[in-house]
């Protein structure tokens, strides 16, 4: 069985169930990555709910004032990330929803983690998403020595990630790879023993999990 196979019929059995994962509406998906850019997902479900609810799609964000939205926002800091929403709201309304990943890159606040996440998820184009937990699985899986938040580590993450990728289904492949690092995958005590990828990962194999990744101070 492939690498990606594995991982998505771990995913399957063990994923949390979370209302971004049951939509492919591209504002739902939006919304939620930028909520939790920062922030942890139990912090974030809240958020979600009110947000979706007080604003059901992007003309009422576009429409809202930013005293409302901003109280809204109340408590989940990084204030720019809620200006930011609303400044890429009116720029849909204006240009309609981006058609890729390409296009989403274009919406005000939108980066490379973003637009990936929001293409794989509502509009399953395959790219692959490469956040925090995504660069610890890479890491290790392939034993990557080079920093991980150096240009030549961000090259190598991103290339294996892509690779991984290929061919299969994206949204699903990209959630199970995020599952994988928030919930087995840790930073400090990960559970290789119940790992999809427990035979294949590098880093076990050479007892380098609690080196990996590297990361430089900045
Ligand atoms: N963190 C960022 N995006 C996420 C997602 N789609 N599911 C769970 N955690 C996430």
């Amino acid at each position: 069985m492939d690498l990606s196979t594995k991982l998505r019929a771990w995913y399957r059995f063990n994923a949390r169930k979370l209302p971004w994962r049951e939509t492919t509406d591209p504002y739902a998906i939006w919304l939620s990555e930028v909520i939790l850019q920062q922030t942890r997902v139990t912090q974030g479900l809240p958020y979600f709910d009110r947000f979706l609810e007080t604003f059901p799609n992007v003309e009422s964000l576009a429409a809202s004032s930013e005293d409302k939205l901003m109280k809204l926002w109340e408590g989940l800091g990084y204030y720019s990330r809620a200006r930011n929403l609303h400044k890429g709201a009116k720029y849909i309304v204006e240009n309609g929803f981006p058609t890729s990943y390409d296009e989403w890159l274009k919406v005000p606040g939108v980066g490379p983690y973003t637009a990936a996440a929001i293409a794989s998820f509502a509009l399953h184009e395959e790219k692959a998403v490469v956040d925090g937990n995504v660069n610890r699985v890479i890491a290790r899986l392939f034993a990557i020595h080079e920093p991980v938040n150096s240009t030549a580590g961000r090259k190598i993450i991103e290339e294996k990630a892509s690779a991984l990728i290929r061919k299969n289904p994206p949204a699903e492949h990209n959630q199970a790879i995020m599952e994988l690092g928030a919930l087995v995958c840790s930073p400090k005590s990960p559970d290789c023993s119940i790992c999809p990828w427990n035979t294949e990962c590098l880093a076990l194999a050479t007892g380098l999990v609690n080196t990996l990744p590297v990361k430089i101070k900045k």
